[in-house]
């Protein structure tokens, strides 16, 4: 009997030359953390993204935005105002630090932070409270935050903004590199991403104190002596050398993977658009989104469960677009500022398989199913 194989959300998917990296760290035994291939790998993702930034490359995003909080001095007690529709860890390290989430819902254009909520939240919590130390936005599935906008209202309260663009490497916002936008950024290449490196991260930043002071932390915070001496506590956060072999072999072919996940995108547009109980995330004028993952939104929860569950018993991967933070069981203390927004993309998202390895067969295959549910 003939059976279809399984169609995964995001998988991996190599290039050719990422063993060739990998062989050269054997070769050389540089199996050790550290060596030729970090360096490169940095070196690629700065000569990548341009917009002078210096990269360091890190065990993974998580890892990152735990640095960049630590960095940037937030600690016990500190605020740190974080976009409430993302996934948990943009918000778990603040949580690492001692310090607490405020929640911040999104706006409709892009799905990510609103300016008007965030605003108002910085207002609030400097009347009552005192000035919240960060912000986090994120860049969700890999479409731009509203940056011009952001970054207007982090100046105006001086507010630092990490740039969570786990999953928008490839995505541009008035030409300019999402990661590059603000103080500091953080990449993801965990396996699910554009590119992988099976686990992995990075700091982004325009400050070379910053990516010194990141690559510091990351090796445990070693003082510069002959014997180990430490002033502050460290961490063991670097990439390793192995790791980032296979980070320079998919950088090569970063900027098709890109394509391959927009061709999937306007496949499911093209084809579902036509629905009245569909719809797309449009890229506004100026925001070039990586399609990181193809979303859609039904007109109910309902059909939604149905598409999903219809796909599922032909064992294809979808989810739910991400749940807020703000209704997650363990932030349901927090504070937060919220309208719903967030809340209904739950209810009523779903996320379609969007590797860049699909073929026309798969998509084929995904469409034929979803065409198939009942009052769509
Ligand atoms: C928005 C967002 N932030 C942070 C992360 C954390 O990245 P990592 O899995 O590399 O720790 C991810 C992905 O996993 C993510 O999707």
């Amino acid at each position: 009997m003939l059976t279809k194989t399984k169609i995964y959300l995001s998988s991996p998917h190599m290039g050719g030359s990422e063993q060739k990296f990998v062989n050269e760290a054997f070769d050389t035994n540089w199996i050790a953390p550290l060596g030729p291939n970090v360096d490169g790998f940095e070196k690629d993702i700065q000569h990548y993204l341009g917009n002078n930034v210096q990269v360091a490359v890190l065990s993974s995003g998580t890892a990152s935005i735990h640095l960049a909080l630590q960095i940037l001095g937030v600690s016990a007690g500190d605020e740190v105002l974080c976009q409430s529709f993302t996934f948990s860890a943009s918000a778990n390290p603040i949580i690492y630090q001692g310090a607490t989430p405020v929640f911040i819902d999104s706006e409709s254009e892009t799905w990510n932070m609103s300016p008007e909520l965030l605003e108002i939240a910085i207002k609030d919590r400097i009347e009552k409270y005192k000035k919240p130390k960060a912000i986090i936005a994120v860049h969700l599935y890999g479409m731009p935050y509203k940056a011009n906008e952001i970054n207007a209202i982090a100046k105006k309260y001086e507010i630092p903004v990490i740039e969570d663009s786990a999953e928008a490497l490839g995505s541009t916002y008035n030409n300019l590199p999402c990661g590059t936008l603000s103080d500091m950024g953080i990449l993801s290449f965990n396996g699910n991403k554009i590119i992988t490196t099976s686990g992995g991260g990075a700091l982004v930043t325009h400050n070379l104190e910053f990516k010194n002071k990141a690559v510091f932390l990351a090796t445990q915070a070693r003082d510069n002596q002959p014997h180990y001496e430490h002033s502050s506590i460290g961490f063991n956060y670097r990439m390793s050398n192995v790791l980032a072999g296979i980070g320079r072999g998919q950088m090569e072919v970063l900027d098709e993977r890109v394509r391959a996940r927009r061709k999937n995108h306007d496949f499911y547009k093209t084809n579902l658009s036509t629905y009245n109980s569909i719809s797309f995330l449009e890229e506004p004028q100026g925001f070039y989104s990586n399609r990181w993952l193809s979303c859609i939104k039904t007109s109910s929860f309902e059909l939604r469960e149905q598409i999903r569950l219809h796909l599922l018993e032909e064992d294809i991967e979808s989810r739910p677009l991400w749940k807020p933070m703000h209704m997650q069981p363990i932030f349901k203390d927090c504070l937060h500022f919220t309208d719903g927004t967030a809340e209904a993309l739950f209810n009523k998202g779903l996320c379609l398989p969007s590797g860049s390895n699909l073929n026309q067969d798969d998509l084929d295959r995904i469409l034929d199913i979803i065409l198939k549910t009942p009052n769509l």
